[in-house]
C-alpha cells in the first residue's frame, strides 16, 4: 500500500507540503461581494484564467431563470469546484460552496472539507440572513472564521458598530486585524494593527491629511478597547480576525491572504469514530464529502469528491474502502479547477480530489491505508418537506427506482421507501431541491415525474434494540420507511404526533440528524 516506510527526509518533506495547505471557502449573503473577492484573490494568486470562470458563474446566477433549464446550464448542480493557487509560499484550495440557500446540506458537506471560512460582509448592510445561516453551519464544526468587511469604498456603517454587530449577533469575539484609512470615496488603504504597516493603493498620505488624523484618533480607541488577536480562539472558532477592504478596488485583499498564510490554519484534525485524525499524520486518509453524477453529459460519469485528511495520496495507490472493507484502486484521481479537470498525480492533506467510480463510493465514506477508521461529522438532516413521487409513465418504474437511488446517493434528495410498499417518498430541506430532482430526472434519465403530498411532515431515524424496532415497525407500518442505507425511519404527521410517539416509546431513540458513513452495508 504505502510505497515504502518514510525516511526522515521524506517525512519532513511531507510535513512541509501539508503545512503549506490552506483550504477555505467564502461564505456570504448574495451581493456582498463573494464573486468579486474570489476573482481578486485568484488574481493575487496568479490564477487570472480561472477568475474568468468565476465571473461567468456569477453572471449565470444573476439570471436565475436560466439555471432551471438544467440541460442548458448545470450551474446549480455542478456545485463543487475547487480553485487552487499559490500565494506567499502556501497552496490554497478555495472550495466554492453551492449558490442557493436551499442547498444547506450540500453546503454543510462542502464546509466539512475546509479548514477555514472567509465571511464576507457588506459594510453598509452588516450581518444578513444568509451569512448568519452559513455562519451557524460553520459553528457546528467550530470552523475558524476570518471576516472581510467589504465595500468600504462606499457609504458604510460605523466600523465600531459593525464589530459590535458581529460579536453581538453571532456571539463571536472580534479582533480587528486592519483598520480602514479614509472612508467611502476617500478610502485609500488599510493600517495593519499587528505590524503597524500602512498599505495604500496609491501614494501614501502625509500624516496631516484628515484621513490620517482620523486614523490616529481611532487607533487609540481600537488599541485601547478591542481585543488583540488570539490564535487559539481563532482556531477553535470563537474569535474572528476582521479585515476591512474593497474587493472591487482591490484594497485589503492581500491583507486577507497574508493573514491566511500567517494564521492558517493548515489542515485541521478531523473527527473519526475511534480517534481524531491529525492533518500531519503520514498515513493517508480521505473523506468523501460529495458525489456528483453526470457532470459531463457525454460520459455518464460519477465523481466522488474526497478531502485528503492526512498524508499523501498518489495516483495508482490502493486504499481501503472502510465501509465495505474492500480495496479501492485510485487509477484516475483528478483535480477540479473550476470547470477544468486534470489528473492528480499526488495530493496532500487539505487537497480535494475527484475520484471517478461506479457507485462504490458514497457520501461520508472513509478511505485509509488499512486502518478501520470512519470519519464522522457528515450528516443527513431530517428533511422538512416530504413528497410522494408520482410517475407519469408506469413503464419507467424501474428506471425511476435506479435514478432516485443515484440522485439520493448524490444528496440531491433523501429517499425513503415506505415499508407498506407504496410509492417512494422523497425528503428535502428546501423546496427548490424538488425542482432540481424533477429537472434532472427528465434531463438525465428521461423520466417525467410529479409530486403528491403525503400525510407526513417530519422524519426521524430510530435506533434501539432490533426487537424493539421490529415491534414498533409492525405497529406503525404505514408510518415507517427505510432510508437509502436501509435504516428505519419514522414519519410523523405533526410535531404533536411525534412528541406523543416519542413519549410512548421509551425503548427507542428518535434522531433528527444521522451521521453518515458510519453504518455497515
Ligand atoms: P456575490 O458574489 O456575493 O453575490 O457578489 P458580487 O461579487 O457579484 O458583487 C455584487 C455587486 O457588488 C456587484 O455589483 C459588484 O461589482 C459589487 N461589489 C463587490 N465588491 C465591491 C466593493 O468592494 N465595492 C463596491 N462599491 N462594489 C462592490 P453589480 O452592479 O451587481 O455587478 P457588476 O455589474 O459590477 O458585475
Amino acid at each position: 500500500m504505502s510505497e515504502s516506510p518514510l525516511t526522515s527526509a521524506s517525512h519532513k518533506a511531507l510535513m512541509q507540503e501539508i503545512a503549506k495547505r490552506r483550504s477555505f471557502a467564502i461564505i456570504s449573503h448574495p451581493d456582498a461581494g463573494k464573486t468579486t473577492l474570489t476573482e481578486r484573490i485568484l488574481r493575487a494568486g496568479g490564477a487570472i484564467q480561472m477568475a474568468g470562470n468565476v465571473r461567468a458563474k456569477g453572471e449565470r446566477r444573476r439570471t436565475r431563470s436560466d439555471w432551471m433549464g438544467i440541460e442548458r446550464d448545470r450551474g446549480i448542480s455542478v456545485v463543487t469546484s475547487v480553485m487552487t493557487f499559490e500565494y506567499g509560499g502556501c497552496i490554497f484550495n478555495l472550495l466554492d460552496t453551492p449558490g442557493h440557500e436551499d442547498f444547506s446540506e450540500d453546503t454543510y458537506r462542502t464546509l466539512t472539507a475546509v479548514d477555514c471560512a472567509v465571511m464576507v460582509i457588506d459594510a453598509a448592510k452588516g450581518i444578513e440572513e444568509r451569512t448568519r445561516k452559513l455562519f451557524e453551519i460553520c459553528r457546528l464544526r467550530d470552523i475558524p472564521i476570518v471576516t472581510f468587511i467589504n465595500k468600504m469604498d462606499r457609504e458604510a456603517q460605523d466600523c465600531f458598530g459593525l464589530l459590535d454587530e458581529i460579536s453581538a449577533s453571532l456571539a463571536l469575539d472580534t479582533a480587528p486585524a486592519t483598520w480602514p484609512i479614509g472612508r467611502a470615496a476617500q478610502f485609500v488603504g488599510t493600517y495593519d494593527l499587528r505590524t503597524r504597516a500602512k498599505h495604500f493603493i496609491a501614494a501614501p498620505l502625509p500624516d496631516d491629511d484628515s484621513r490620517m488624523v482620523q486614523l490616529a484618533e481611532e487607533l487609540e480607541l481600537v488599541e485601547g478597547a478591542l481585543s488583540p488577536f488570539d490564535h487559539d480562539g481563532f482556531n477553535e472558532g470563537h474569535l474572528t480576525p476582521v479585515f476591512f477592504g474593497s474587493a472591487m478596488k482591490e484594497i485589503g485583499v492581500t491583507d486577507l491572504l497574508d493573514a491566511l498564510v500567517a494564521y492558517g490554519p493548515a489542515p485541521r484534525a478531523q473527527p473519526a469514530e475511534t480517534r481524531e485524525v491529525k492533518g500531519d499524520e503520514p498515513g493517508v486518509t480521505a473523506l468523501v464529502f460529495k458525489i456528483q453524477a453526470n457532470m459531463d453529459p457525454n460520459h455518464r460519469d460519477r465523481i466522488a469528491f474526497a478531502r485528503v485528511c492526512s498524508g499523501r495520496l498518489y495516483r495508482g495507490m490502493r486504499l481501503k474502502h472502510v465501509r465495505s472493507g474492500k480495496q479501492f484502486a485510485l487509477h484516475t484521481p483528478q483535480f477540479f479547477f473550476a470547470r477544468e479537470r486534470q489528473l492528480a498525480e499526488e495530493a496532500f492533506a487539505g487537497d480535494v480530489v475527484g475520484i471517478p467510480n461506479h457507485g462504490t463510493l458514497r457520501i461520508g465514506d472513509t478511505l485509509t491505508e488499512g486502518e478501520d477508521l470512519r470519519f464522522t461529522g457528515v450528516p443527513y438532516f431530517a428533511p422538512e418537506i416530504l413528497r410522494r413521487v408520482r410517475l407519469d409513465d408506469a413503464m419507467k418504474a424501474k428506471k425511476l427506482r435506479q435514478a432516485l437511488v443515484e440522485l439520493a446517493e448524490e444528496g440531491v434528495v433523501q429517499l425513503f421507501r415506505p415499508q407498506d410498499g407504496l410509492a417512494p417518498i422523497v425528503g428535502v430541506v428546501g423546496v427548490l431541491q424538488l425542482d432540481v430532482l424533477q429537472s434532472r430526472l427528465k434531463a438525465e434519465y428521461g423520466v417525467a415525474i410529479g409530486f403528491e403530498s403525503t400525510p407526513f411532515t417530519m422524519a426521524r431515524w430510530i435506533t434501539g434494540q432490533d426487537k424493539a424496532i421490529e415491534a414498533f415497525s409492525l405497529a406503525q407500518r404505514s408510518a415507517m420507511a427505510d432510508d437509502i442505507d436501509g435504516d428505519p425511519v419514522f414519519l410523523a404527521s405533526s410535531a404533536f404526533m411525534l412528541r406523543r410517539t416519542i413519549d410512548m416509546t421509551p425503548d427507542l431513540t428518535f434522531h433528527d440528524i444521522k451521521q453518515i458513513g458510519t453504518q455497515k452495508i
